[in-house]
């Protein structure tokens, strides 16, 4: 029944109801060789650092049973689950400009897409083995432009990724953690500004305001490119101190429902940045403990994929199912809680928000934030 849901493409924030959504699928994926953009993001420690290929099936099947039941729970609410459709990500990729010996995957949609009122953007990306990841949506957004005249189909420029866009020896000059922060702290990241550049995850949307991460996978010509083409929009960058590997802002900065977002209690907004929610009369709340020590093995993000929840409606959210301490904070901030069991997929690309883009939500372009701070 909620297959034949009309397509409409609309969706202005983190909160309101949803209505149609991708679910990414965890098929042929790979762990990619070592490039610029990769190399610097796998933690010091990780059991990632040197692997590369093909992720053992057994953690790929594990992974999909969990993404289908995930799409499952959702279509049981009623909303619409549509899936990419994967590539043989063991090829290489070739461009005139760079080679790299092979693709990732589709598990993280949040990642590649950025849904903004009726407009679906492929978004540049960052790393050369994720340039082609696009075509896994374009199927389906094909059919969105068929289905809903009123959709905006845009893709931002796609970058060249030569080595002019990293920095040289970046992951040299780091050698430890407290180093690492020093320079993350310092907005001093991988990327240079030669090209702009970001991935969708970067965005954190909030009707007329889009919070951007400067990190490791958005660079600040990546958020002026984004400012030029939503002229109506205002987007403000941010950047988290404390967090060593800058990437994805949906493990830092959470928005909930208005009024209300979670913030990692270790990667704090900055005081300057906090005058705007203040303002405006929003809570910053710093997100509870995650449940687990130790990400599963073979994973890039961080314990803190605790807080990188799917907001289904201003009362409901969709958190993972072992994340008890998550549940607790958000159940007595008044949300009815979905658990998910998602650990299994945390490898191929995130949690719950990582393994999602919104195509509908109800609802409009609200101001939530009438009151601006200059020069932010
Ligand atoms: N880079 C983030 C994950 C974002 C989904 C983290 O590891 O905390």
């Amino acid at each position: 029944m909620t297959e034949e849901r009309k397509t409409i493409v609309n969706s202005w924030n983190e909160w309101d109801p949803l209505k149609h959504v991708i679910v990414g699928v965890a098929d042929g994926c790979m762990i990619p060789p070592p490039e610029p953009a990769v190399e610097c993001k796998v933690p010091i420690d990780s059991d990632m650092k040197g692997k590369w290929g093909p992720r053992p099936q057994d953690t790929v099947d594990k992974a999909n049973i969990q993404l289908d039941n995930f799409a499952e729970i959702l279509r049981k609410r009623g909303i619409r689950v549509d899936r990419p459709i994967p590539l043989d990500f063991s090829q290489a990729v070739k461009t005139p400009d760079f080679e790299t010996e092979s693709m990732f995957g589709c598990m993280p949609p949040r990642d590649v897409i950025a849904t903004v009122g009726n407009e679906m953007i492929e978004a540049t990306m960052s790393y050369r083995c994720r340039w082609f990841e696009y075509l896994c949506y374009r199927p389906l957004l094909e059919k969105y432009f068929k289905e809903d005249p009123n959709m905006r189909w845009e893709a931002a420029p796609k970058p060249r990724l030569t080595d002019r866009s990293y920095k040289e020896g970046y992951l040299s000059r780091v050698m430890t953690i407290e180093d690492r922060l020093k320079l993350t702290a310092a907005r001093d990241f991988v990327t240079t500004e030669v090209e702009p550049l970001f991935d969708a995850a970067e965005l954190a949307r909030m009707g007329k305001d889009i919070i951007v991460q400067h990190g490791f996978t958005a660079n600040p010509a990546g958020i002026d490119w984004l400012r030029r083409h939503f002229p109506d929009l205002r987007i403000h960058a941010m950047n988290f101190p404390g967090d060593p590997y800058p990437i994805h802002i949906d493990c830092t900065f959470v928005p909930l429902r208005p009024g209300l977002l979670l913030n990692n209690p270790i990667r704090n907004v900055r005081p300057e940045h906090r005058k705007l929610f203040e303002i405006n009369g929003w809570e910053i709340v710093k997100s509870a403990q995650p449940a687990h020590k130790n990400p599963p093995p073979l994973c890039y993000s961080s314990v803190w994929l605790s807080m990188n929840v799917l907001v289904l409606d201003p009362k409901t959210v969709c958190v993972e199912a072992s994340e008890v301490h998550q549940q607790e904070q958000l159940h007595k901030l008044g949300f009815e809680i979905v658990p998910v069991p998602f650990r299994d997929a945390y490898p191929f690309g995130g949690a719950l928000h990582c393994a999602t883009t919104d195509v509908y939500r109800e609802g409009s372009c609200e101001d939530y934030f009438p009151k601006q701070v200059e020069g932010f």
